[in-house]
């Protein structure tokens, strides 16, 4: 459109792509850090890209957070022709409900009419947890799905503020600070240099696991996410498609 003309964009968005090496960049107008237009407009601009990749039968995995709440609003009936099913990327219990991908799953398919997939298991578990819940056969049955998505539409954080919103115990936080973690996406949190230094045990998507995924949507805006952005994509597969606002490119252009 000619706004995005005036505003240069396209060459923003071509720029980014070149220098984070992934597959293409799509930048909205406007900062979410200021404005939730701009959180909406990321949210139709990744239900738009969804339908140009979507081909046939698609399980999608997804991730929770407002960003991904954001695009679940903006998902309509009728606009994919195929059957699509929607399953939580990782356990979430722990988040606000509304921020949880078992809700934005099940709003994803009611607004696309489709199906979806619970998985109420914890956000973060023990490693007893862990190990009895994953012999149980509908975590099993999930998991398999999860692996088998054709695509991933997923969240990026600030660290800290992630590590708080999950209620991170003190050690763990002394650890992601210590760190100087400044990213965090899947459980896993990063550091400048986009190395993992620390992981939530979790059930569900791994990050190897994504590696094998056709289609791989980052989600993610606001000035105060581009340092997280920046982090993460340093080391996230080739594959991803970063969807992101003008407040978070701007700075994301400027160094580095
Ligand atoms: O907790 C799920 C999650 O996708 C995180 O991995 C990510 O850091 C966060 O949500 C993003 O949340 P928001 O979109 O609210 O910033």
């Amino acid at each position: 459109s000619l706004m995005r003309e005036l505003k240069g964009i396209d060459v923003m968005e071509m720029e980014l792509k070149h220098r984070l090496g992934i597959r293409n960049v799509i930048i909205v107008p406007g900062d979410s850090d200021l404005s939730p237009l701009a959180k909406k407009e990321m949210g139709r601009a990744t239900v738009k890209g969804m339908r140009q990749l979507l081909a046939g039968k698609n399980i999608i995995a997804v991730t929770g957070g407002s960003t991904m709440a954001a695009v679940a609003e903006e998902m309509k009936p009728g606009i994919y022709n195929d059957e699509l099913m929607f399953v939580p990327a990782r356990g979430g219990i722990g988040e606000d409900v509304q921020n949880q991908a078992n809700t934005i799953c099940a709003i994803m398919a009611a607004n696309t009419k489709s199906r979806h997939r619970v998985f109420y298991v914890p956000d973060q578990v023990s490693i007893e947890i862990y190990e009895s819940f994953i012999k149980e056969p509908l975590v099993h049955e999930v998991l398999a799905l999860i692996k088998s998505a054709g695509m991933v539409l997923h969240g990026i954080g600030d660290a800290i503020t992630m590590a708080e919103r999950r209620k991170a115990v003190p050690e763990d936080m002394r650890k992601i600070v210590e760190h100087d973690a400044v990213a965090e996406a899947f459980g896993y949190y990063f550091n400048e240099q986009g190395e993992i230094i620390h992981k939530v045990l979790t059930i569900g998507l791994q990050l190897d696991d994504l590696k094998e995924i056709p289609n791989v949507l980052a989600v993610a805006g606001g000035s105060s996410k581009a340092k997280a952005i920046r982090s993460y994509l340093k080391q996230a597969p080739p594959q991803t498609i970063l969807i992101t606002d003008e407040g978070a490119a701007k700075l994301l252009l400027k160094s580095g």
